[in-house]
């Protein structure tokens, strides 16, 4: 079979399929259950400086091919996660944190507390006042916080990208400033979803993020358009479901994926990815390395 160990934005990965952030990474056990079940890699629910409960509910609501949420990055704090990600260690597969803040040096007392093998930064969150993609869509800001965390941290820092907004690729190209190991595209399209019986927005935050099969081309377009450009890794997210979406991604220059929304599936779809990647790779004679951003090569 061929190999899919890849080493990817500074962490060696048995395989490229990392569980994303925010799917069932609020507890150590089931990040832990995770790297069981196949994950090359998991990332943490995202982590705050002080606690935080989130929005009221609504929180989710599933809609034509995807899921919309507007959870409000509820959170422990970093302070009471740590004992979760050394449980999540005993998985076996690096355990990447997930940290936002509301400004740089908020993002870079996180990043000095928490032990990880390494941080994404969710500067993409499209639904949390001060937090988020409110940072992240201004590339000046995006470098100055992945430059402040660079500074404040020895392990790899990865930078979760938004799709809202007019140019991805200049924010790819910030992050790359600031000194990120690799860029992951995309976070949630902002979105909303109407009850027409009463009128009302159904989140209770009233809009939210919309993940799943339906953004799946907007992450191919932004992976294509990052790897392009970019010296740093892109790592695909997005609406990726069965292993031809992670041929796809990776085809489109994605040097590993995450997998989030799917997992209402169960744990059995990293196997399914994992098992169908290999298979093709066996079938087509190629590499991961021949695969990845073929897609750039042939246009
Ligand atoms: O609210 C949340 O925890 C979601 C975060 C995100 O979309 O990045």
């Amino acid at each position: 079979m061929p190999s899919l160990s890849v080493h990817v934005g500074g962490l060696d990965l048995c395989n490229p399929v990392l569980l994303a952030a925010g799917i069932l990474g609020t507890t150590g056990a089931s990040l832990c259950r995770a790297a069981e079940a196949g994950a090359g890699g998991v990332v943490t629910k995202s982590l705050g400086s002080v606690p935080r409960a989130g929005h009221p509910g609504p929180t989710i609501v599933q809609v034509e091919c995807g899921l919309l949420n507007a959870m409000g990055l509820p959170n422990p704090s970093y302070r009471d996660f740590q004992d979760e990600i050394e449980t999540a260690r005993k998985g076996g597969v690096p355990v990447i944190a997930s940290i936002f803040g509301s400004s740089a040096e908020e993002f870079a007392q996180i990043a000095r507390g928490l032990r990880a093998d390494a941080f994404e930064l969710n500067l993409s969150c499209p639904h949390a006042e001060k937090y988020g993609s409110e940072l992240g869509r201004y590339p000046d800001l995006v470098e100055a916080v992945t430059g402040a965390v660079k500074a404040a941290s020895s392990v790899p820092i990865w930078v979760k990208l938004t799709p809202n907004t007019a140019d991805i690729l200049e924010l790819g190209l910030a992050a790359q400033r600031g000194g990120a190991d690799a860029v992951v595209a995309i976070n949630t399209l902002k979105a909303m979803a109407i009850d027409i019986e009463t009128g009302y927005p159904i989140l209770g935050n009233r809009f939210g993020g919309l993940s799943g099969q339906a953004i799946k081309p907007v992450a191919v377009r932004s992976v294509y358009d990052l790897s392009s450009r970019l010296e740093i890794p892109v790592i695909g997210v997005g609406g990726i479901t069965t292993w031809e979406d992670a041929v796809e991604m990776i085809m489109a220059g994605a040097s590993c994926i995450q997998v989030g929304t799917a997992l209402m599936k169960g744990y059995g779809v990293f196997e399914e990815i994992i098992s169908g990647l290999s298979r093709y790779l066996e079938r087509k004679s190629m590499t991961l390395e021949d695969l990845c951003g073929m897609a750039g090569r042939r246009s």
